[in-house]
């Protein structure tokens, strides 16, 4: 049982998903088949995470019919501008093994490159409008990216897909995803970025180890992971939580048969340092973030 989100267009989508970041191609296809053994109908990947194959390999062991599955992927940035993004839609497609994407994203803007990022906004309007994709989004657009997007598009992306956990909750940005009516889905939800290598240049500790979200956690017979993607849940986020582990993997969807009070939730939302640990979206720059994305 999970709850279920109702995005912009009608289209629903379960709110709690596995995210495969960092999940090596022979993990992804474990993972994949070990979350949706354990109840998971949601899956996010990127054309960037580079198992995209896997992950549809992993839906097809599992024996969960692909229409009971929403899958999520992302256009990467060498991929922006109209024809470049249909493109990846069809390399998406064929390395996943499916004919349709239910939610595909932009993976983030691209500032030094915004008229090519608003072409390939257009190409998920193409996929949408011809039903090749259920819906069409973005991820780590601000406010403003939202504002300069909606002023030359015209369909309002479902979901923003974002860093936020409780060091780093993004009350601005959920509000202005809020205002235009969008899903915020949380990003390193139980606050992964802040103990992978090489990120965290912020040096935020890591939440799992809190003690207000371990007290939290003991009160309802629950580990930190799962009080905080209980708070993602209850403020009516959509929360994408990666493992490659199957006992953690079903630990992160045993969230829904316990609440949390008022109290705790804003206990939780008092924890905010207000600072990210991944890169601010303004200042990713080429050189980092364009490398190609094979077709095979
Ligand atoms: N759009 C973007 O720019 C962007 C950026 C980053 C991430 N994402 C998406 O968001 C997903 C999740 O974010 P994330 O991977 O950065 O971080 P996360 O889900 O917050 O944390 C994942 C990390 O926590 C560990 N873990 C998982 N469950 C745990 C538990 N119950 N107890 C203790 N440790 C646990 C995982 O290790 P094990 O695998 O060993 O369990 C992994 O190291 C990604 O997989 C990806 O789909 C998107």
């Amino acid at each position: 049982m999970t709850e279920i989100l109702t995005l912009n267009n009608g289209v629903t989508m379960p709110a709690l998903g596995l995210g495969v970041f960092q999940s090596a191609p022979a993990e992804t296809v474990d993972a994949v088949d070990a979350a949706l053994r354990a109840g998971y109908r949601h899956i996010d990947t990127a054309a960037a995470y580079r198992n995209e194959r896997q992950v549809g390999e992993g839906i097809r062991r599992s024996g969960v019919p692909r229409d009971e599955v929403f899958i999520e992927t992302k256009v990467w940035i060498s991929q922006y501008g109209y024809d470049e993004t249909l493109h990846a839609f069809d390399i998406a497609t064929a390395k996943m093994g499916v004919e349709q994407i239910d939610l595909y994203i932009l993976h983030q803007p691209a500032p030094w490159l915004f008229d090519k990022t608003l072409e390939a906004y257009r190409a998920l309007e193409t996929l949408l409008a011809d039903g090749r994709v259920r819906s069409i989004g973005v991820s780590n657009f601000t406010g403003e990216h939202l504002d300069r997007l909606m002023q030359d598009r015209t369909v309002v992306p479902a979901v923003n897909q974002i860093e936020l956990h409780p060091y780093f909750a993004q009350h601005e940005n959920e509000a202005a995803d809020a205002a235009l009516g969008i899903v915020t889905q949380a990003w390193s939800p139980i606050g992964g970025i802040t103990f992978y290598p090489g990120f965290n240049q912020a040096g935020n500790k890591n939440p799992l180890s809190d003690p207000v979200l371990t007290g939290i956690g003991e009160a309802h017979g629950k580990s930190a992971a799962q009080v905080m993607l209980r708070w993602h849940l209850q403020q009516g986020r959509s929360a994408i939580p990666k493992s490659v582990n199957p006992g953690r993997i079903a630990e992160n969807f045993a969230v829904f048969d316990f609440e949390l009070t008022a109290a705790e939730l804003a206990a939780i939302d008092a924890l905010d340092l207000g600072v990210r640990s991944g890169p601010d979206p303004d200042a990713v720059r080429p050189d980092s973030a364009i490398f190609a994305i094979d077709d095979e």
